[in-house]
């Protein structure tokens, strides 16, 4: 039997970078852009054009640096918006311009303050704008989930005249469920008449955990598109996750009317991408990607594997990339195997002197640890390069004491704008004491709301990757930092998430602020 394709359109650097504290540099979107072309997503969200002169930059590194993927930006119902995803997008291969407005009476009613028929109005003219610039057009209704049916039907049929190739009817704030918002489609689908005109396309958030569920049974109704982003991540509780839609479909092939272009391998490695550059861990029992994911515990489970695999894997590792995770390079490796081993990461440098700094830290780490596996490179580039922010601050120098029955004290000294200043203080522990030094010095006014520490690889030699997420009057920012030594480790991550904050290309989203 002949499948459709279903269209897989990933959004992590969109609504992926709305999780608070993911944001990520033009460099990292463009690492991200080219593992996701790797693995044939069909369509990349890459940003939000509008939404600051880094997203449109980024967008427009995307754009450029990408060509088998059609390279997307979002824009409000807006001329403004709209003309600047153009922009943005002139040097894709393949371009496509997601326009969107808020359908639902209380998103009307309350954010836009605006009555429907001019809701419609707005959401005609914005896709007609936007055909002038592109034959791929998506409209989005905002909020679609909690719109009325006949509203819903009015503007999806306008919109398909006036020129919308894509149809996406979000669930915005994760209200949906399955059986329910599969079968809106299917009926939106009957009562729209020139609903073949388009692809239909679902877009899930998580509140409820159903975001993958939901848009399943989109799929079973007809949908042909998922938005969806690499672990899940997004606004709030995040989006509905790739790698699970891309292997649900996939493993159940015998009841999916589909299947996607997506070239599983890549899956594993991408996630520890993402995750690295974003300093969301991955939970260990994430499905596909968690490191748990194949682990079997029980010795009942393990007897059945070793006996017959399919007796608890109804997938194999290996098609989803946890075999590419071999360990190759160590202090004897030179400068093109390390080189290479980036380049199949995903990670390239721009010049010969980012190399050369890459090149060196490889080296300082293989000095400390036996071993380097690719997480250690994803590390070693995560927090480092060619940050599109200044480095204000940067550590120096760093003395710890710890020693049981005593408090334990940290002095440091810091390069503050070009000059050495030394800080000395104590606290409940090693990290604790180091951090109340550093803030004797900066005064960042700052709330630490998450400080966490993994383990990168295995062995008590691994590098410890440190998360610290910062807020400073509403605004998140996410710092890593990765070291043998997890006080080192800590340091450095708490000291990128200040030199971020200190940035003045830091940036909020203006599609929280409506249209
Ligand atoms: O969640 C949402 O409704 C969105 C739209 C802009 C597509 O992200
Ligand atoms: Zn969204």
């Amino acid at each position: 039997m002949s499948k459709d394709k279903l269209i897989i359109f990933d959004t992590t650097l969109r609504d992926g970078e709305q999780s608070p504290g993911a944001s990520m540099t033009r460099e990292e979107k463009v690492r991200i852009a080219k593992m996701l072309e790797k693995m044939r997503v069909d369509v990349i969200e890459a940003g939000f054009a509008i939404a600051s002169v880094g997203d449109f930059e980024a967008v427009r590194a995307v754009a450029n640096a990408v060509k088998d993927s059609t390279i997307c930006s979002l824009a409000r119902a807006v001329d403004t918006d709209i003309d600047r995803a153009a922009e943005a997008l002139k040097g894709a291969n393949s371009s496509r311009i997601h326009t969107f407005i808020a359908t639902s009476p209380i998103h009307m009613q309350y954010k836009l303050k605006m009555q429907p028929d001019k809701v419609l109005e707005q959401a005609v003219r914005a896709v007609k704008r936007a055909r002038n610039y592109t034959d791929n057009v998506e409209f989005s209704l905002e909020d679609g989930s909690r719109s009325e049916f006949d509203f819903m039907c009015r503007i999806t049929e306008a919109a398909i005249a006036a020129g919308a190739t894509t149809i996406n009817v979000p669930d915005t704030v994760g209200y949906g469920e399955p059986a329910e918002y599969g079968a809106m489609f299917r009926r939106l689908m009957e009562a729209v008449p020139n609903s073949d005109k388009a692809v239909f396309s679902t877009h899930c958030h998580n509140d409820l955990g159903l975001a993958v569920a939901n848009s399943l049974s989109a799929v079973m109704n007809g949908v042909r598109q998922i938005e969806c982003t690499i672990n899940g991540l997004g606004e709030r509780a995040g989006n509905a996750s790739l790698e699970e839609v891309v292997m649900a479909v996939r493993t159940r092939k015998d009841i999916f009317p589909v299947e996607t272009g997506i070239v599983s391998e890549h899956i594993v490695p991408t996630s520890r991408l993402v995750s690295s550059i974003t300093g969301f861990p991955v939970q260990p029992n994430k499905a596909i990607v968690g490191a748990n994911a194949f682990a079997h515990e029980s010795g009942i489970h393990q007897d059945g594997v070793l006996k017959h695999r399919e007796t608890y894997e109804i997938m194999r590792a290996e098609d989803v990339g946890w075999n590419t995770n071999k360990i190759v390079l160590g202090k004897h490796s030179g400068r093109a195997a390390v080189k290479a081993r980036f380049e199949a990461l995903g990670i390239s440098f721009d010049t010969q002197d980012a190399l050369n700094q890459a090149f060196a830290r490889f080296k300082d780490l293989a000095d400390k640890k036996h071993e380097i596996f690719d997480e250690d490179l994803h590390a070693l580039v995560s927090s480092k390069g060619s940050e599109s922010f200044e480095e204000v601050y940067l550590l120096v120098d760093m003395e710890v004491c710890s020693k049981t029955g005593v408090k334990p004290v940290a002095e440091l000294t810091l390069q503050v704008k070009g000059e050495d200043v030394t800080a000395k203080a104590d606290g409940s522990g090693p990290v604790d004491a180091a951090y109340k030094a550093i803030e004797s010095v900066v005064n960042s006014r700052a709330d630490l709301l998450l400080y966490s520490v993994n383990a990168i690889t295995q062995g008590t030699d691994s590098q410890g990757e440190v998360t610290v997420r910062l807020e400073r009057n509403g605004h998140i920012v996410n710092g890593i930092g990765s070291d043998t030594d997890i006080v080192a480790a800590s340091v450095k991550a708490y000291l990128h998430a200040l030199n971020i904050l200190e940035s003045p290309k830091s940036r909020s989203h203006p599609q929280r602020d409506g249209v």
